[in-house]
């Protein structure tokens, strides 16, 4: 019988608990301080634990019902151990380990941005490739050589400055739109005309591709941009949104299907925060279409920071035999992808 696994995540601003029956999708439910960050323009680390501590138990509570089940059918918890925010990790790791010592259950210390390709697993009875990984969030972007999602995963570039995540929300910041900036550049695009502004593509040309082939850039687009939006007084928002999101996800697809092409694995799997992200999904599909490379993509509710993420990659750790955590397990704020499961 597949185990039921409860999983919790708190790495940045979302108090999250998923629960997932093997592969089944049971439970999702999300709170989110982030409206508590808004006037800050940023996710204020302490508002953000002290809120996790508040909506925890409610949390909980609310996944059980969902899922219809009683805390004691829950088989293993699995929590965020890094990376992310320290103060609101430790309040998801403390939360895990107490309730795994208290129902006398195994405790699964798992990383974030693994678990972020995990949660493509749920509710599919494929068998997972080895695949290339495209994972963008907000802290991260990074091209993956996934062979074995719980055990066996190689990084073979990364953003250089900053995160493809970062890049949408400095960009909202810059053109007043609001935080996150993501969803909101993403909203504004559908209106614009993407093609009106070349915004350049980093570390595309001439020598920088042959010493960052698979890493990227976005802080000179940034520049481009605040740049463009001050010599350029009639500008439509619209406009530069979408000229400015065509170049982030132009790079980001042609990179990954670079990777694929060198590597000769055609599985691409797409994750993270920016992963929700609606002409990254479109490009993707008709470009991986093209080159005839099979595409992955969670739903674009799973892209975004949720506990269901934690519980798939948990579940799969459970069925691939891996031991448990350590109870008392530390969290990581700096964890890398190698860190997949805690000791
Ligand atoms: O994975 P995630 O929820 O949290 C981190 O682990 O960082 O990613 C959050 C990032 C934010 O930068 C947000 O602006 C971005 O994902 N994001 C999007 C979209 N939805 C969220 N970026 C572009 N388009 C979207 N629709
Ligand atoms: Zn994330």
């Amino acid at each position: 019988m597949s185990p039921i696994v409860l999983g919790i995540e708190t790495s940045c601003d979302e108090t999250a608990v998923g629960i997932v029956n093997g592969r089944n999708l049971l439970a999702n439910v999300i709170s989110s301080s982030v409206e508590e960050h808004v006037r800050f323009g940023g996710v204020v680390p302490e508002v953000a634990s002290r809120a996790h501590l508040e909506s925890m138990q409610q949390v909980i509570n609310q996944a059980l019902l969902d899922a219809k089940i009683k805390i004691s059918d829950v088989d293993a918890i699995a929590v965020t151990a890094g990376p992310g925010l320290i103060g609101a990790l430790l309040v998801g790791v403390s939360s895990a380990s107490g309730l795994a010592l208290a129902l006398n259950k195994p405790l699964y210390g798992v990383n974030h941005l693994n678990a972020h390709i995990a949660v493509d697993t749920l509710d599919s009875q494929e068998e997972f490739r080895p695949s290339i990984g495209l994972l963008v969030s907000g802290g991260h972007s990074s091209i993956l050589q996934i062979n074995n999602l719980v055990t066996d995963v190689i990084v073979k570039g990364s953003t250089i400055d900053d995160a493809a995540g970062e890049a949408f929300d400095k960009v909202a910041r810059i053109m007043d739109l609001g935080f996150p900036g993501g969803p909101l550049i993403d909203q504004q695009s559908k209106s614009g005309n993407r093609d009106l502004i070349n915004f350049p593509r980093g570390l595309t040309q001439g020598n920088e591709i042959e010493k960052h082939k698979f890493d990227f850039s976005f802080s000179g687009l940034k520049t481009a941009v605040a740049r463009y939006l001050a010599q350029t007084p009639n500008h439509k928002k619209a406009d530069v949104a979408a000229s400015f999101q065509e170049a982030v996800v132009d790079v980001l697809i042609s990179k990954s299907l670079l990777a694929c092409k060198e590597s000769g694995i055609d599985n691409l799997v797409i994750a993270g925060g920016v992963a929700a992200n609606s002409r990254l999904r479109e490009l993707a599909r008709q470009r991986c279409e093209n080159a005839k490379v099979r595409l992955r993509i969670p739903p674009a509710s799973l892209c975004t920071d949720n506990g269901a993420m934690v519980a798939a990659l948990g579940s799969l750790a459970i069925a691939q035999g891996i031991g448990p955590s350590a109870i008392g397990v530390s969290a990581d704020s700096a964890a890398g992808v190698n860190q997949i499961i805690w000791a």
